[in-house]
């Protein structure tokens, strides 16, 4: 949690996100944990001894996020890693947030897809018991591990549906392949009801945006889509349509997708009229969470607190979630900003 939660107006705004990788959310004492108690060592090059995860670029980012996240063995390490991060968002005023799994992940650990599962789903029953936060889970396939891999991943995906399991989508390296690559991991997905985002616009310009947009029609949301801001036609394009934006600054300026906080996109999208939602991806890794996430958009957009709401509202609006619980999450924003 923040050092200082609770100083700034954005703490008491009611929080959602839909975009905080599971193993991109592992706090460095929790990955010492499950690495000893697996009678692991950490390789060089994953953390230094001040508990920071080292990387120095975006590829090499993910080299060390698949590095770190080798030292998860077991279920139960699963269900301890997803309880602390669900525990830590709720204390920043977390309600809601969508975790990103990827089988490819759990398959290369040797673990069964299902005892995953089931860890993950009683530790979003106790999340929501012990500290009312609210979770849903994206299954999210692994551009850099290639299109067949894709195809199956989404039919493992697929062969292990549960009411939380609610969303599918693309991540890794953005240059990897096209979007038309993945249509068939995601028609598989769509056909068996998931929803879909990706990740597009993060490391790559407008055209990646469109041609994710065109090749995959399935997609509702942008993950990142943040560099639509160099192509003023497509920023009022996404506007005019409503795509919601998973924007996560702390993420997008520790990789330097923007020079200076400054410059980031997040202000230009806002005022454009974009549905804007935010998110902390892989907070640790960028020094973030999500009530950082919620205080730049203040403290370096302008926003005001009941922009935030807005915010809010609009990623339980965009949120791959059943109408009761989205009822009844905003019921808790509203009786927030009403007090
Ligand atoms: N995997 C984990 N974090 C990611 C990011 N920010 N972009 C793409 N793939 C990722
Ligand atoms: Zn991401």
């Amino acid at each position: 949690m923040l050092k200082d939660f609770g100083a700034h107006p954005a703490d008491r705004v009611p929080k959602a996100e839909l975009h905080a990788h599971l193993e991109g959310t592992i706090h460095a004492p929790v990955l010492r944990k499950l690495a000893a108690r697996n009678g692991i060592t950490l390789p060089d090059g994953v953390l230094d001894d001040q508990d920071n995860y080292l990387w120095t670029d975006f590829n090499d980012f993910l080299k060390v996020y698949d590095l770190a996240t080798a030292a998860i063995k077991t279920p139960e390490d699963y269900y301890d890693l997803t309880l602390d991060y669900l525990e830590r968002v709720a204390m920043e005023g977390g309600l809601y947030v969508e975790i990103l799994v990827s089988p490819d992940h759990v398959l290369n650990l040797g673990m069964a897809l299902k005892d995953q599962l089931d860890a993950l789903i009683q530790a979003i029953d106790d999340a929501r018991e012990r500290f009312g936060v609210e979770t849903r889970i994206s299954q999210t396939i692994v551009r850099h591990y290639g299109p067949e891999n894709s195809v199956a991943a989404a039919k493992a995906a697929v062969e292990h549906l549960h009411p939380y399991i609610t969303g599918f989508q693309m991540a890794g390296a953005e240059d990897a392949y096209t979007p038309a690559d993945f249509r068939p991991a995601y028609d598989i997905a769509a056909e068996a009801g998931l929803r879909c985002t990706a990740h597009t616009g993060e490391w790559l310009g407008p055209d990646s945006i469109r041609e994710t947009l065109a090749a995959l029609p399935m997609v509702e949301r942008l993950g990142h889509g943040v560099r639509a801001i160099q192509d003023p036609a497509l920023v009022k394009e996404l506007a005019e349509r409503k795509i919601p934006f998973e924007v996560c600054p702390g993420s997008n300026i520790a990789l330097k997708v923007f020079p200076t906080p400054e410059e980031h996109a997040l202000k230009g999208l806002w005022d454009a009229g974009c549905t804007i939602t935010l998110a902390s991806d892989d907070p640790p890794y960028f020094h973030t969470s999500l009530g950082a996430e919620y205080r730049f958009a203040v403290d370096v957009a302008g926003l005001s607190v009941p922009d935030l709401y807005t915010i809010t509202r609009n990623a339980l609006n965009a949120g791959f979630m059943d109408e009761t619980t989205r009822a009844a999450l905003m019921m808790r924003v509203s009786a927030s900003e009403a007090a």
